[in-house]
């Protein structure tokens, strides 16, 4: 049984999506703990309702960066996790952080990236004039929305959306692709091998 350790900032719809999924298909995995920067980021309640522990290490309350990124890797750490999942989690994590879980840490993106890295992704699309947009699951490494490629999906840009509109009909096939790419992890189909991810089978990893 593989322990995952979700980080979430707000919300928590991924962190959802990403508990149902284990749940409905059975993954040989459990979320073991849901930790956020914040003790306001809604997704704490969903995680207390199911049962799944739910922590707070409060940037605010931390004296400085290094004092909070060590409280978060204490935490962290402690529930001795197999992969540790970025969902919507709003903060930039310690090199040294980074490189303990590297090969075992995925984050989702709300952008085709290498475009829009960042913060407001649907706005820069959209100022750029976009007409396709997406979102993007990929291994975490010390560049901030730079790591390996684990799966992508793509949505039109439609001539009337807002930022709202357009981040909505994002978030839906992030809901689809972030379990989708946890489970591989899970189950250990994907190849990391010079800055690329494959999955070992040939699973589709662009969804148009
Ligand atoms: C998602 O769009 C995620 O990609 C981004 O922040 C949003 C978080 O949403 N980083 P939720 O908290 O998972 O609902």
């Amino acid at each position: 049984m593989k322990r995952l350790v979700v980080l979430i900032s707000g919300r928590g719809s991924n962190l959802r999506a990403l508990v149902q999924a284990c749940a409905a298909e059975c993954w040989p995995a459990a979320v073991v703990a849901v930790i956020a920067d914040r003790p306001q980021a809604e997704g704490l309640a969903f995680a207390r309702e199911q049962g799944i522990a739910a922590e707070v290490v409060d940037a605010r309350a931390c004296a400085s960066r290094a004092a909070f990124d060590a409280a978060l890797a204490d935490a962290v750490d402690a529930h001795a996790p197999d992969l540790v999942l970025l969902a919507g989690f709003m903060r930039i994590l310690a090199d040294d952080f980074v490189r303990r879980y590297e090969g075992r840490m995925l984050n989702v993106h709300p952008s085709l990236l290498p475009a829009f890295p960042g913060l407001h992704p649907h706005r820069r699309a959209l100022e750029a004039g976009c007409k396709i947009a997406g979102a993007t699951v990929h291994f975490v490494t010390p560049t901030l929305d730079h790591g390996p490629i684990v799966i992508q999906a793509a949505v039109p840009v439609r001539a009337d959306d807002t930022e709202a509109t357009l981040a909505a009909r994002v978030l839906e096939r992030e809901h689809v692709i972030y379990p989708r790419a946890v489970r591989w992890a899970v189950e250990g189909r994907l190849r990391w091998r010079d800055g690329v991810v494959d999955h070992v089978d040939g699973a589709e990893q662009g969804l148009l």
